[in-house]
């Protein structure tokens, strides 16, 4: 709006008044000088013509008394002030009153017959005509003086009168400058003001198209600021629950926070003495989830998956949880049956988690489980739209199961800033290529602001596939996608858990745990542990352990009766036939290698093949020697963290998988490619004879890199990258307002 006053208004109009003021009153007056001159020439031509013949007469008679008669009748007219009459040598014959002295009959000489002559006296200007009769007899010479005093009164009116439009002109201009600039600065201050709040405008965060160069330093100086910021968290080693709080309340100036997924972080389950005991699931999104949850407050939307779930809601269905010291609202979903095992068993687990995760389980895609995965993806929509509260909401949406929910959000809430972590890897262009609806599932991902993965990996394999199989524009180094004017960032955001984790509250120190773990599974005391803890999942290599294992005791007999394996699989979606698979042939080999290796007292493997809440696995991780996360392919596996976090003695050896996103970090741990076997084995018989001295040297190293990537600090970068995404959404909506 500024501009176009400033180009179409203010400026034609300063322009007008300046060439007015400088060029046109100087041109006007010179322009009626001429005009009133030419204007007295004539009237002297007309007076000389009407007075030629009496004057011709009364020269020739010598009657001068009659000529002074003559000549005053006609100087009657005030614009004519006097005549002069002279003869032809320069004497005067007659001149009337008021003929000034610096007329001279000499004066208007020259050769031709007719002469005009201005004059600056004292009085005022005056124009001389000069008419010559040399044919007369006796020849004579009349000069008409015009009083031009009246031409320079017009004049000074002229001048006063533009130069007074000029007058009134910059002042009317001045005027409009001042309103212009004062609406444009109430604009500016009021998107600050809006940046500031936290406000949410349309996106068009990487729009550098401002005209205005006041936009353009304001967009530096947040520039500077994010920088600062993005320092300030990567050198900030204390990552808190209270940090992240005070995150949320100054980045995003306290916006209402929704979480979505499916798990829920607190199941209701009735056991068969009738009684409601609460579960944590095993599951990585809940582990990272919770203490962000707990810390930021808010609402998490999530399945009712458990069987007393509805028991514990209230009418809008929701429960303040943790039970124990309420610090959240968890919202339930009610499903079907049927959409349950279409949009949970079907698309969810046996088509997108098998074709994410390279563990050669062929993934399956039926049109019936799509269609409910749709619907119950929709369903979510509804219900994070019936929470919010404001019209442009945070929503952290979690993982594969809702890979449709940004764009049935942006349909419900379009302001809402939306997140969606693919806590899972993304495989490569081809493999994700066969999943029959690739198209859909991108197109609907890219309605969120921010898409988030473990690992710079998947970030470009996700950019590679929309290349692929969608037409947008893809900015690699920005790692932003821009498709029907919607930017999206995809993100590199590593998961983590809390430091230090809640349930190691209240377990007892290494040695009371190593004693109790010894006693309650029968191990000696100069037995070493390895340990295990999964879902029983194809994807965690949990068979390939079991087999490095037997290689261990095969190749080196010597290692018989001194490692006794714990694996704890929780059992994990076991309706799938690839789980009961997985299950029945677990069991088989466990049994195949405790038989074949048995002693009178010991086993090599225990199996723990049912759900251990928190408190047990920490114990569990506090008793071990060594721990064994040998993923065949996984997003991050917060295991191998957790084991770190437990060992606050600075003891025990991590064995991990190079396929874990967990092993980029991880760097001081064994790392194995779960395939190779043997290598497998040679890392577990390293771990058996490794020093107190390098054990603690690897684990004080990995336990401060997991201290200081918190899942504080995973969820205060994506939180302050929407926060910064709002700002700059502000300022586009901003720069739109100017133009
Ligand atoms: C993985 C997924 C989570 C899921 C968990 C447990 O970690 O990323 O979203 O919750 O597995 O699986 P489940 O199907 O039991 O929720």
């Amino acid at each position: 709006m500024f501009k176009s006053i400033l180009l179409r208004l203010v400026l034609p109009v300063a322009l007008a008044s300046g060439v007015v003021a400088f060029f046109g009153v100087p041109y006007m007056d010179k322009l009626l000088t001429e005009w009133f001159r030419n204007d007295v020439q004539m009237r002297a031509e007309l007076v000389m013509r009407s007075m030629q013949q009496p004057v011709s007469e009364l020269v020739a008679a010598h009657d001068d008394r009659k000529l002074r008669r003559y000549l005053g009748e006609i100087t009657s007219d005030s614009r004519l002030l006097a005549i002069a009459v002279c003869s032809r040598d320069g004497t005067p014959i007659v001149e009337t009153e008021l003929t000034p002295a610096a007329v001279d009959c000499r004066m208007a000489s020259g050769d031709s017959q007719r002469a005009e002559r201005i004059l600056h006296l004292a009085s005022g200007s005056v124009q001389v005509s000069r008419f010559d009769f040399d044919q007369a007899k006796p020849p004579y010479r009349v000069l008409l003086v015009h009083d031009l005093s009246f031409v320079d009164r017009r004049q000074r009116t002229l001048r006063d009168f533009l130069l007074a439009f000029v007058a009134i002109a910059v002042v009317v201009l001045a005027l409009l400058v001042v309103l212009a600039v004062w609406l444009q600065l109430r604009r500016w201050i009021q998107a600050l003001i809006g940046d500031i709040r936290g406000r949410r405008f349309l996106d068009d965060a990487r729009s550098s198209r401002s005209s205005l160069p006041i936009l353009s330093e304001v967009r530096e100086v947040l520039a500077e600021i994010e920088e600062q910021q993005r320092l300030e968290i990567d050198f900030r080693e204390n990552w808190t629950p209270q940090a992240l709080h005070q995150v949320v309340e100054t980045q995003l100036r306290s916006a209402q926070v929704l979480v979505v997924s499916n798990r829920e972080p607190y199941i209701h389950n009735r056991d068969a003495d009738g009684r409601v005991r609460v579960q944590v699931p095993a599951s990585g999104m809940v582990t990272a989830m919770e203490p962000i949850v707990r810390a930021c407050g808010g609402t998490w939307i999530a399945h009712g998956s458990g069987s007393a779930d509805r028991e514990v809601v209230d009418r809008n269905d929701k429960v303040r949880v943790p039970p124990d010291s309420p610090e959240y609202t968890l919202r339930r979903v009610w499903l079907t049956p049927e959409q349950e095992a279409g949009y949970y068993y079907g698309f969810s687990n046996e088509g997108l988690w098998p074709l994410c995760h390279l563990a050669y389980v062929r993934p399956e895609f039926r049109a019936a489980d799509w269609r409910a995965y749709e619907e119950v993806n929709r369903k979510f929509a509804d219900s994070c739209a019936a929470e919010a509260n404001i019209d442009s909401p945070v929503v952290l949406i979690q993982d594969f199961h809702f890979a449709l929910l940004p764009k049935f959000l942006r349909e419900r809430i379009p302001k809402a800033t939306i997140a969606l972590f693919w806590h899972i890897p993304w495989p490569n262009a081809e493999t994700f290529g066969v999943c029959p609806w690739q198209r859909d599932i991108l197109l609907h991902m890219l309605s969120a602001d921010v898409l988030g993965f473990h690992t710079l990996y998947h970030c470009q394999n996700f950019l590679e596939t929309l290349d692929r199989f969608v037409e947008c524009q893809i900015d690699r180094e920005h790692m932003t996608v821009r498709h029907q004017g919607h930017v999206c960032r995809v993100v590199a955001y590593p998961i983590s858990i809390e430091w230090p984790p809640r349930w190691l509250k209240g377990v007892p120190d290494v040695e009371t745990c190593r004693a109790a773990v010894r006693e309650r599974y029968g191990i000696g005391q100069s037995v070493s542990i390895g340990l295990g803890v999964e879902r029983w999942d194809f994807t965690k290599g949990i068979v390939e352990r079991l087999h490095a294992l037997e290689a261990l005791l095969e190749r080196n007999p010597r290692q018989r009766g001194r490692i006794t394996f714990l694996q704890v699989a929780a059992p994990s979606r076991s309706q799938l036939p690839a789980y009961q698979a997985l299950q029945q042939h677990t069991l088989a080999e466990v049994e195949r290698i405790n038989q074949r290796f048995a002693e009178s007292n010991w086993q090599p493997i225990v199996l723990i093949g049912e759900h251990q809440e928190p408190q047990r696995v920490f114990e569990l991780y506090r008793a071990a020697d060594c721990c064994l996360v040998n993923s065949l392919h996984d997003g991050m596996n917060l295991v191998a963290k957790e084991f770190v976090a437990a060992r606050d003695d600075e003891d025990g050896v991590l064995i991990l998988s190079t396929f874990a996103g967990a092993s980029r970090e991880l760097a001081e741990a064994l790392l194995i490619n779960p395939y190779d076997v043997n290598a497998t084995a040679d890392a577990i018989e390293a771990a058996m004879r490794m020093g107190r001295e390098e054990r603690r040297g690897r684990m004080t190293l990995m336990r401060r890199t997991v201290k200081e990537n918190n899942v504080y600090r995973w969820a205060g970068r994506m939180l302050m990258d929407l926060a910064r995404i709002r700002q700059r959404q502000s300022l586009a909506a901003f720069t739109r307002l100017g133009r």
